[in-house]
Protein backbone atom coordinates (compact mmCIF):
# COMPACT_ATOMS: atom_id res chain seq x y z
CA UNK A 1 0.00 0.00 0.00
CA UNK A 2 0.94 3.73 -0.23
CA UNK A 3 1.48 4.15 3.35
CA UNK A 4 3.71 1.07 3.87
CA UNK A 5 5.72 0.86 0.54
CA UNK A 6 8.62 -1.24 2.01
CA UNK A 7 6.10 -4.26 3.48
CA UNK A 8 7.72 -7.34 3.00
CA UNK A 9 11.10 -5.96 2.95
CA UNK A 10 13.49 -6.93 5.46
CA UNK A 11 16.31 -4.92 6.40
CA UNK A 12 19.32 -4.24 8.92
CA UNK A 13 20.91 -1.55 10.21
CA UNK A 14 24.22 -0.64 12.36
CA UNK A 15 24.33 1.98 15.00
CA UNK A 16 25.71 3.67 17.77
CA UNK A 17 29.75 3.74 18.58
CA UNK A 18 31.35 -0.03 19.41
CA UNK A 19 33.07 -0.46 22.91
CA UNK A 20 36.41 -1.94 22.99
CA UNK A 21 37.41 -3.50 26.54
CA UNK A 22 40.96 -2.96 28.13
CA UNK A 23 40.04 -4.60 31.04
CA UNK A 24 36.70 -5.91 32.59
CA UNK A 25 36.27 -1.68 33.63
CA UNK A 26 37.80 0.09 31.08
CA UNK A 27 37.51 0.51 27.30
CA UNK A 28 38.08 2.32 24.07
CA UNK A 29 34.97 3.76 22.65
CA UNK A 30 33.97 6.76 20.29
CA UNK A 31 31.34 9.76 21.09
CA UNK A 32 28.58 8.75 18.61
CA UNK A 33 24.94 8.74 19.62
CA UNK A 34 22.95 6.77 17.72
CA UNK A 35 20.42 9.11 16.75
CA UNK A 36 20.51 9.12 13.28
CA UNK A 37 20.90 5.38 12.72
CA UNK A 38 18.02 5.26 15.24
CA UNK A 39 16.01 7.26 13.19
CA UNK A 40 16.84 5.37 10.16
CA UNK A 41 15.87 2.47 11.75
CA UNK A 42 12.17 4.24 13.10
CA UNK A 43 11.81 5.30 9.29
CA UNK A 44 12.57 2.35 7.76
CA UNK A 45 10.04 0.23 10.06
CA UNK A 46 6.98 3.03 9.52
CA UNK A 47 7.29 2.28 5.65
CA UNK A 48 6.59 -1.45 6.57
CA UNK A 49 9.96 -2.94 6.32
CA UNK A 50 11.12 -5.91 9.18
CA UNK A 51 13.91 -4.07 10.82
CA UNK A 52 16.47 -5.48 13.00
CA UNK A 53 18.97 -2.28 14.34
CA UNK A 54 21.99 -4.03 15.67
CA UNK A 55 22.87 -1.20 18.21
CA UNK A 56 26.26 0.01 20.17
CA UNK A 57 25.87 0.95 23.61
CA UNK A 58 23.29 4.15 23.25
CA UNK A 59 20.95 5.59 25.58
CA UNK A 60 18.18 5.47 23.18
CA UNK A 61 14.84 4.17 23.17
CA UNK A 62 13.85 1.01 20.61
CA UNK A 63 11.67 2.77 17.98
CA UNK A 64 8.35 0.96 17.28
CA UNK A 65 8.10 -1.90 15.64
CA UNK A 66 12.05 -2.13 15.79
CA UNK A 67 13.94 -5.61 16.90
CA UNK A 68 17.06 -4.40 18.30
CA UNK A 69 19.98 -7.00 18.87
CA UNK A 70 22.37 -5.45 21.40
CA UNK A 71 25.74 -5.55 21.40
CA UNK A 72 29.01 -4.12 22.71
CA UNK A 73 31.92 -4.41 20.41
CA UNK A 74 32.95 -4.58 16.53
CA UNK A 75 33.27 -8.15 16.26
CA UNK A 76 30.14 -8.77 18.08
CA UNK A 77 28.33 -6.52 15.95
CA UNK A 78 29.34 -8.54 12.93
CA UNK A 79 28.20 -11.44 14.02
CA UNK A 80 24.65 -10.47 15.09
CA UNK A 81 24.66 -8.59 11.25
CA UNK A 82 25.41 -11.91 9.78
CA UNK A 83 23.01 -13.43 11.94
CA UNK A 84 20.30 -11.49 10.37
CA UNK A 85 21.51 -11.84 6.43
CA UNK A 86 21.40 -15.73 7.22
CA UNK A 87 18.52 -16.10 8.57
CA UNK A 88 16.11 -18.95 7.10
CA UNK A 89 13.64 -16.67 6.84
CA UNK A 90 15.30 -15.23 3.97
CA UNK A 91 18.19 -12.66 2.55
CA UNK A 92 17.75 -9.05 3.69
CA UNK A 93 16.73 -6.56 0.94
CA UNK A 94 18.62 -3.63 2.90
CA UNK A 95 21.06 -3.44 4.87
CA UNK A 96 22.05 0.31 6.36
CA UNK A 97 25.50 0.77 8.02
CA UNK A 98 25.80 4.04 10.45
CA UNK A 99 27.74 2.72 13.10
CA UNK A 100 30.53 3.99 13.98
CA UNK A 101 32.47 1.18 14.35
CA UNK A 102 35.54 1.72 16.25
CA UNK A 103 38.48 0.80 13.96
CA UNK A 104 41.00 -1.16 16.09
CA UNK A 105 40.62 -3.48 19.26
CA UNK A 106 43.08 -3.90 22.21
CA UNK A 107 45.03 -7.12 20.97
CA UNK A 108 44.96 -8.75 24.51
CA UNK A 109 41.92 -7.77 26.63
CA UNK A 110 43.05 -7.71 30.35
CA UNK A 111 41.26 -10.98 32.53
CA UNK A 112 41.67 -8.07 35.54
CA UNK A 113 41.50 -4.57 36.58
CA UNK A 114 44.93 -3.34 35.47
CA UNK A 115 46.47 -1.80 38.45
CA UNK A 116 48.46 1.44 38.38
CA UNK A 117 51.93 0.25 38.81
CA UNK A 118 55.64 1.98 39.88
CA UNK A 119 57.16 0.88 36.49
CA UNK A 120 54.51 3.36 34.40
CA UNK A 121 51.48 3.11 32.76
CA UNK A 122 51.09 0.53 30.54
CA UNK A 123 51.37 0.11 26.77
CA UNK A 124 48.49 -1.75 24.55
CA UNK A 125 48.80 -2.56 21.18
CA UNK A 126 45.87 -2.57 18.94
CA UNK A 127 44.74 -4.84 16.15
CA UNK A 128 42.02 -3.45 13.07
CA UNK A 129 38.71 -4.48 13.71
CA UNK A 130 36.27 -6.06 10.77
CA UNK A 131 35.00 -3.68 8.42
CA UNK A 132 31.26 -4.73 8.63
CA UNK A 133 30.13 -2.30 5.67
CA UNK A 134 33.03 -3.71 3.37
CA UNK A 135 31.99 -7.63 4.19
CA UNK A 136 27.82 -6.79 3.72
CA UNK A 137 28.85 -5.68 0.43
CA UNK A 138 30.98 -8.16 -0.62
CA UNK A 139 29.51 -9.91 -3.75
CA UNK A 140 27.47 -13.42 -2.66
CA UNK A 141 24.16 -14.99 -1.93
CA UNK A 142 23.41 -13.46 1.40
CA UNK A 143 24.27 -9.67 -0.16
CA UNK A 144 21.59 -7.28 0.36
CA UNK A 145 20.17 -5.91 -2.72
CA UNK A 146 20.70 -2.33 -1.83
CA UNK A 147 23.57 -1.84 0.82
CA UNK A 148 24.05 1.91 2.22
CA UNK A 149 27.34 3.27 3.80
CA UNK A 150 28.24 6.63 5.78
CA UNK A 151 31.11 8.95 5.17
CA UNK A 152 31.90 11.05 8.09
CA UNK A 153 34.44 13.69 6.72
CA UNK A 154 35.68 17.10 7.24
CA UNK A 155 37.05 18.16 3.73
CA UNK A 156 36.53 16.86 0.28
CA UNK A 157 33.54 14.82 1.15
CA UNK A 158 32.50 14.26 -2.48
CA UNK A 159 36.11 12.86 -3.04
CA UNK A 160 36.10 10.48 0.08
CA UNK A 161 32.68 9.45 -0.28
CA UNK A 162 33.22 8.02 -3.93
CA UNK A 163 36.37 6.93 -3.12
CA UNK A 164 34.74 4.96 -0.48
CA UNK A 165 31.69 3.66 -2.64
CA UNK A 166 34.45 1.53 -4.35
CA UNK A 167 36.23 0.44 -1.69
CA UNK A 168 33.50 -0.47 0.45
CA UNK A 169 31.97 -2.23 -2.95
CA UNK A 170 28.56 -0.68 -1.11
CA UNK A 171 25.82 0.77 -3.54
CA UNK A 172 24.82 4.19 -1.72
CA UNK A 173 27.35 6.68 0.58
CA UNK A 174 25.34 8.73 2.67
CA UNK A 175 28.03 11.74 2.84
CA UNK A 176 27.90 13.42 5.76
CA UNK A 177 29.92 16.74 6.20
CA UNK A 178 31.30 16.38 10.06
CA UNK A 179 33.12 20.07 10.42
CA UNK A 180 30.04 21.22 11.86
CA UNK A 181 29.10 19.90 15.70
CA UNK A 182 27.20 16.41 14.14
CA UNK A 183 28.00 14.37 17.06
CA UNK A 184 25.36 13.75 19.29
CA UNK A 185 23.70 16.73 18.09
CA UNK A 186 20.16 17.03 16.11
CA UNK A 187 20.78 18.17 12.75
CA UNK A 188 23.32 16.83 10.25
CA UNK A 189 23.90 17.70 6.86
CA UNK A 190 24.29 14.81 4.18
CA UNK A 191 24.56 14.71 0.75
CA UNK A 192 23.91 11.12 -0.99
CA UNK A 193 26.34 9.46 -3.28
CA UNK A 194 24.93 6.60 -5.82
CA UNK A 195 26.68 4.25 -7.73
CA UNK A 196 25.33 5.02 -10.79
CA UNK A 197 26.98 8.80 -10.19
CA UNK A 198 23.60 10.44 -8.89
CA UNK A 199 23.49 12.50 -6.01
CA UNK A 200 21.58 14.13 -3.73
CA UNK A 201 21.79 16.98 -1.14
CA UNK A 202 19.49 17.53 1.49
CA UNK A 203 19.49 21.07 3.42
CA UNK A 204 20.98 20.62 7.02
CA UNK A 205 18.27 19.04 8.91
CA UNK A 206 17.83 17.68 11.82
CA UNK A 207 18.20 13.79 12.31
CA UNK A 208 14.47 12.41 11.41
CA UNK A 209 14.26 14.35 8.89
CA UNK A 210 17.23 12.85 7.08
CA UNK A 211 15.92 9.25 7.73
CA UNK A 212 13.19 10.32 6.87
CA UNK A 213 14.33 11.15 3.30
CA UNK A 214 16.73 8.30 3.33
CA UNK A 215 13.94 5.63 3.69
CA UNK A 216 11.73 7.77 0.97
CA UNK A 217 14.78 7.11 -1.44
CA UNK A 218 15.36 3.46 -0.24
CA UNK A 219 11.25 3.24 -1.04
CA UNK A 220 11.62 4.51 -4.45
CA UNK A 221 14.34 1.94 -5.33
CA UNK A 222 12.25 -0.79 -4.51
CA UNK A 223 9.27 0.59 -6.07
CA UNK A 224 10.87 2.05 -8.91
O1 LIG B 1 36.01 3.57 6.57
P1 LIG B 1 35.03 4.36 7.37
O2 LIG B 1 34.98 3.98 8.82
O3 LIG B 1 35.14 5.84 7.16
O4 LIG B 1 33.62 3.96 6.72
C1 LIG B 1 32.42 4.33 7.30
C2 LIG B 1 31.34 3.37 6.90
O5 LIG B 1 31.78 2.02 7.06
C3 LIG B 1 30.12 3.48 7.79
O6 LIG B 1 29.00 3.08 7.03
C4 LIG B 1 30.43 2.49 8.90
O7 LIG B 1 29.24 2.03 9.54
C5 LIG B 1 31.10 1.39 8.13
N1 LIG B 1 32.12 0.62 8.89
C6 LIG B 1 31.87 -0.69 9.24
N2 LIG B 1 32.83 -1.40 9.91
C7 LIG B 1 34.02 -0.84 10.22
C8 LIG B 1 34.28 0.51 9.87
C9 LIG B 1 33.30 1.21 9.22
O8 LIG B 1 30.79 -1.21 8.94
N3 LIG B 1 34.94 -1.55 10.86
Amino acid sequence: TAGRPLAGRRAVVTAGPTFEPIDPVRGLTNRSSGKQGYAIAAALAERGAEVTLVSGPVALAVPPGVNRVSVETAVQMQAAVEAVLSDPAGPADIAVMSAAVADWRIDTVAGGKIKKAPGGPPTFSLIENPDILAGVSAPGPLRPALVVGFAAETTDLEANARAKLSRKGCDWIVGNDVSADVFGAEANAVTLFRRDGTTQTWARQSKTAVAQALADRIADHFNA
